[in-house]
């Protein structure tokens, strides 16, 4: 219909008064009076309020058709107004409805409903400026992590998702039916190919979903996340800590200055993130337990961390906190042994402040065949299962660290929100694997 070319909604705001303008979008909200009818339009770049009066008949009964979540096409004149989002608005010429909506079943009510119903139709919630919001926030998170891993030397590199033995324990793998020849699992991290790749690389990443079958509900728990994980031969716990400590502080600035506006539409408490500048502060494990003593928790020195726990550790910090030398018997087998109290591993977890708990865990891997030999049949595992990993520590083993990070959970922390399926476009758990 229009003969001009359409404009992106954030830069027809920004066009001079009197400028002639197309755009085209959804219908985002609708109000109707006698003689007028205001359609704010939305797109992917914002929103702008059109104005059709009822002396450009054609356009009007356009616009008294157009139902919510239409889409549509409007040319007009910009005229600036203080009252309108954004500044200004458009003055309807001409409107087409390019698909027609059913009536949107996502209403102002039911919004306010259930979260369960919003989760029933989040193919159509994905388009709430909500969404929208914490979409482009995560948009951000996984190019900064991209641009800080380039800039640090290191390779991106992709590992399978269906493998063959546990990384992280064998009470949450998922099995899957490979044409009846093997027990298959998905990959609940993609550490040991990493590990693998080293070898070659020496700094290597990737950013990949993982699956754990995570029976409990929780705020933080899915059943497939997406997972940054880094491993780097010749680096120990303290230059890990380190690079962690960078990585996060170049996510949350990047996020800070690219995304103050979807901050804002979240009502993220920005001071907040402002804070968030290296070093982190670092606590030992036998102090973050005592910390918890005197907080009244009935938690013993050997006892793992849970959400209440890292709740109430984070509360007393303003950054990240690293939490580092948990027992041998809170971590996975492959965690390396401080030398000087072979009761502990050279770990670390990094907790997300206010509350939100770990967002990182990491640490040094053993790099010695007998002492992992060792390790995996004390934690009642199959060393069959480990071969290839075992290969590793046979030719040219090398000290080396790795980390993995919940890209998930990171967004929720950086977006403030209260549950974890908010964080992903399409979250699974235990209950939700539609849409
Ligand atoms: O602490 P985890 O289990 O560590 C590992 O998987 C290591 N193999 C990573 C590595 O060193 N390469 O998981 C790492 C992070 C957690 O800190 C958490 O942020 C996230 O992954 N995570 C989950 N996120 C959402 N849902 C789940 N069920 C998660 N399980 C772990
Ligand atoms: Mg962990």
């Amino acid at each position: 219909m229009i003969p001009i070319e359409f404009r992106a909604i954030s830069d027809a705001l920004s066009s001079e008064e009197g400028e002639r303008i197309a755009i085209r979008g959804w219908v985002y909200r609708k109000r109707e009076f006698k003689d007028k009818i205001f359609l704010v339009i939305r797109d992917s770049s914002g929103i702008i309020q059109c104005l059709a009066r009822k002396d450009n008949q054609k356009a009007f009964e356009e616009a008294r058709k157009a139902t919510i979540e239409s889409s549509v096409e409007v040319e007009g004149c910009i005229k600036k107004d203080p009252r309108a989002p954004g500044g200004c608005e458009l003055k309807v010429d001409e409107l087409k409805i390019v698909g027609l909506a059913a009536p949107f079943p996502i209403t102002k009510s039911a919004v306010d409903a259930s979260s369960d119903f919003l989760l029933d139709v989040r193919h159509l919630w994905i388009r709430s400026r909500r969404m929208t919001a914490i979409l482009k926030v995560r948009d951000t998170v996984f190019r900064s992590i991209h641009d800080f891993f380039r800039s640090r030397g290191f390779y991106e590199v992709q590992a399978p998702m269906f493998v063959t033995a546990a990384v992280e324990g064998g009470a949450s793998l998922f099995k899957v039916d490979y044409f009846g020849r093997r027990d298959v699992y998905l990959t609940q991290s993609s550490q040991f190919y990493l590990e693998v790749l080293i070898y070659s690389l020496e700094r290597v990443y990737t950013i990949a979903p993982s699956f754990r079958a995570e029976k409990s509900r929780t705020r933080r728990h899915l059943t497939e996340f997406w997972h940054a994980e880094a491993e780097a031969a010749w680096m120990d716990l303290n230059e890990l800590m380190r690079l962690e400590e960078d990585l996060i502080c170049h996510i949350v600035s990047t996020v800070l200055s690219e995304r103050a506006e979807e901050l804002g539409l979240l009502g993220r408490n920005v001071k907040a993130l402002e804070l968030v500048e290296p070093p982190f502060p670092r606590l030992a494990y036998d102090e973050a337990i005592e910390i918890l003593q005197e907080k009244g928790f009935d938690i013993q020195w050997g006892d793992d961390l849970g959400s209440d726990e890292e709740r109430a550790l984070t509360m007393d910090f303003e950054k990240p906190v690293f939490i580092y030398g948990y027992p041998e018997k809170c971590k996975a087998f492959y965690h390396k042994p401080d030398p000087s109290r072979p009761e502990i591993t050279l770990s670390a977890d990094l907790l997300a402040p206010e509350g939100y708990g770990e967002i990182i865990g990491g640490g040094e891997r053993i790099e010695n065949l007998d002492v992992l030999l060792d390790k995996i049949k004390k934690f009642g595992l199959d060393p069959k299962d480990y071969e290839w990993y075992l290969d590793l520590r046979r030719y040219g083993t090398v000290p080396h660290s790795g980390f993995g990070l919940g890209t998930d959970r990171l967004v929720m922390w950086i977006c403030g929100l209260q549950h974890i399926r908010e964080a992903v476009p399409f979250p699974r758990d235990i209950r939700k694997v539609y849409p």
